[in-house]
């Protein structure tokens, strides 16, 4: 069962300044219920969606039948998605393959597909990647809710022609696979004229909350991931989180001290910090869940509050060598969030040394799995030291069940952060901004205002460059 440790983000332990009191947080027993009831509240109103994704068992059955056909058919698998239609994908892949799985030989992959997520449209990127493709093993997963988003869709051009071109109008259909809305855009629309196997997703689940419906769940499949297990974890966490008691709901905790580290402690910033490098990819996942979530110019009743907590993604050991000197010293307005696990999935062992070697000898009949566990003690105790609150959620280890947990977890600590701050966290209004903007620019019909709007921004600045 996943923990979560909050004792250094307590005044006791890190001092008043910079730590939560606990009579502060007793007395925050009363916001965190009504905003564990405001999330019962959406859900059953059918605002939010999340919270079921665990339960529809067709839709896994389903999507092992696909990933069964697909790993049957085809040597690589290339998901085309951005943001909340990637990033999960990227996560589940980090943390449960192989750490090479691409690189293994397809025997040692059980007969799985390569996975690809390029997740960007720089053409050297996408270019490159088709070096490396032979399209005639190749399927393509075209992830997008809206159905339109320019830089999924003009991906997803690029390879509906290539493939015509090389395999001929007949075959494009058998190498696409699309997860799109039910009924909305354009993509859907294309499916159904062109015959592409389609998945669906739920209406009232965003992006940043999708990784547990066919956006994500497919592609882990499809690589060897037991959907399962992960769902399991998932519905494991829903039911602990149940409790509208702080002291019972890790996600409830997490938020309310978060919440009050941010409102109370001026922590502007948050670091996900990773002691397992399978998590690296959970904590860019995370950062856009966080900020996307939380980032918000409007409360629930129109008042100007610019919300958030800007997240920050740190890797141990990595980082330490990199990041951790600014999170010890610099501006104390953070919080470090490190994630761990108590057993990783294999051991390394440090080998006997000559004797010769100066200063190294405290490392002989060690392991790197003590040594990583002792790094990331001592970044915790250096941050106490010098009143830096942290948290940590420690995972048993890293497998499907556990991160389905972990995932669930951090979803639900979103949506109560969201009920405490009073702000929908389920909208993402800045974001829309940005993609209309670009259809202006692109010339998209409809859009000719919000071009007009940016060529008075341009022509309202003063430019100056060196
Ligand atoms: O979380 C979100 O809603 C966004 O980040 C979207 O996932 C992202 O913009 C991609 O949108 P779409 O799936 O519609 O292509």
């Amino acid at each position: 069962m996943i923990k979560f440790d909050y004792s250094n983000m307590m005044a006791e332990n890190i001092g008043e300044e910079h730590g939560v009191g606990k009579g502060v947080l007793d007395g925050m027993a009363e916001r965190a219920r009504r905003a564990h009831d405001g999330v019962v509240a959406k859900k059953e109103s059918g605002k939010i969606g999340f919270l079921d994704l665990p339960y529809d068992d067709a839709l896994v059955a389903r999507i092992r039948e696909e990933a069964g056909r697909v790993s049957s058919e085809f040597e690589n698998f290339v998901v085309l998605g951005i943001g909340g239609s990637a990033l999960g994908n990227i996560a589940l892949r980090t943390a449960l393959n192989h750490p090479f799985h691409n690189l293994l030989s397809r025997e040692k992959r059980d007969g799985r597909p390569r996975i690809f997520v390029p997740d960007n449209i720089d053409p050297d990127r996408l270019n490159g990647l088709f070096d490396i493709l032979d399209l005639k093993s190749t399927v393509f997963n075209v992830i997008t809710k809206s159905g339109s988003t320019a830089e999924t869709m003009s991906q997803f051009m690029i390879v509906r022609d290539r493939l015509m071109q090389e395999l001929g109008r007949g075959e494009m259909p058998k190498h696409i696979i699309a997860t799109t809305d039910v009924e909305k855009g354009a993509l859907r629309k294309m499916a159904e004229e062109e015959g592409y196997v389609t998945f669906t997703i739920p209406a009232n689940v965003g992006g940043r909350f999708s990784v547990l419906s066919s956006v994500g769940l497919l592609s882990a499949a499809v690589s060897g991931i037991d959907i399962g297990e992960l769902l399991i974890g998932a519905r494991n966490m829903n039911a602990r989180c149940s409790s509208p008691n702080m002291a019972d709901n890790p996600a409830l905790a997490g938020a309310v001290l978060h919440y009050l580290s941010r409102t109370e402690k001026g922590k502007a910033m948050l670091v996900m910090m990773p002691y397992s490098h399978r998590l690296k990819d959970v904590a860019d996942w995370f950062r856009q869940l966080w900020a996307e979530s939380l980032g918000k110019k409007y409360s629930t009743g129109g008042a100007v509050v610019h919300t958030g907590q800007t997240p920050i993604k740190a890797v141990g050991a990595t980082d330490q060598h990199s990041q951790i000197q600014l999170y010890v010293e610099g501006p104390n307005d953070k919080v470090v969030c490190f994630l761990a696990v108590e057993e990783y999935n294999s051991r390394v062992d440090i080998p006997p040394l000559s004797g010769e070697e100066d200063g190294l000898s405290y490392l002989e009949g060690k392991s790197l799995n003590e040594l990583i566990l002792a790094e990331m003690r001592a970044t915790e105790l250096t941050l106490v030291k010098n009143s830096r609150p942290n948290c940590t959620i420690t995972m048993p280890r890293v497998d499907a069940r556990s991160v389905g947990e972990l995932l669930f977890m951090l979803e639900l600590q979103t949506a109560y952060a969201g009920e405490l701050y009073n702000i929908d966290a389920f909208d993402q209004p800045g974001v829309e901004e940005g993609k209309q903007f670009t259809y202006g620019l692109m010339g998209r019909e409809g859009y000719e205002e919000k071009r007009a709007e940016l060529d008075d921004l341009e022509k309202g600045r003063i430019t100056y460059t060196v």
